[in-house]
């Protein structure tokens, strides 16, 4: 019996987990794709800070797509997450006081001390996730799912590439020091999300599952996708 509902709670965790990060992947890609446009309009020079752009945007993609396929394997769809479990959803809404939706990417990186801002705030939610997958791959419920083992191993190596683009970009307009502000943002938004939305997640049992996969009325993407 114990070990049944421990069963049950280890599926229940993992499952949580992966749906949190398919929300996060997929929100982290379309994301980048906005600032991307604007870049490449603002500062169409930066060819390099660009390519290293897309080569992140690339690898959210290949994270979503991973997860994708791990669900296909286990033959079930992602929990409904929404952006109140998205990192970058709410350092947005607490460094620019509005949603992603709302942002007016090439407004901000038209002016250089908010695009800094927003390259600070993409460089702390990426550190970020690299110091919370670290954490995960030395979990023992991770550990125990092959699949998903083989998908934070990837990501784990993936994410300094992620922001360090952000932090030279940040060396070389005046320095990479973050606001105080932005600290306790991170920090807080950290602590909420493993505090307090995803221990709700875990005990909701009507939590539905998604019905069709986010990125399904997007064009087809060109990314390089890894095998799992
Ligand atoms: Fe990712
Ligand atoms: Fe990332």
């Amino acid at each position: 019996m114990c070990g049944v509902m421990l069963a049950l709670l280890r599926r229940r965790y993992l499952d949580v987990l992966a749906s949190v990060y398919v929300y996060n992947e997929h929100r982290g890609y379309t994301s980048i794709d906005r600032v991307i446009d604007a870049v490449v309009a603002r500062h169409p020079e930066a060819t390099a800070f660009i390519a290293k752009i897309r080569k992140h945007r690339d690898d959210e993609y290949k994270h979503y797509f991973m997860f994708q396929r791990y669900y296909g394997r286990i033959l079930q769809m992602p929990l409904h997450v929404d952006r109140t479990c998205g990192q970058i959803d709410h350092m947005i809404q607490l460094s620019f006081g509005c949603s992603i939706d709302d942002l007016a990417t090439g407004d901000i990186v038209a002016d250089e001390a908010k695009f800094r801002k927003l390259c600070r705030v993409i460089a702390l939610t990426e550190m970020r996730g690299l110091r919370q997958v670290e954490r995960l791959r030395g979990n023992a419920w991770v550990r125990s799912d092959a699949i998903l083992s083989r998908i934070f191993k990837i990501i784990e190596a993936d994410e300094p590439s992620h922001f360090m683009p952000y932090l030279e970009w940040l060396a070389a307009t005046g320095g990479t020091r973050m606001q105080l502000s932005e600290r306790l943002a991170d920090i807080f938004v950290h602590r909420f999300l493993l505090w307090v939305r995803l221990p709700l997640l875990f005990l909701n049992p009507a939590l539905p599952r998604l019905k069709r996969w986010p990125d399904e009325t997007e064009p087809l993407s060109h990314s390089a996708i890894a095998p799992i």
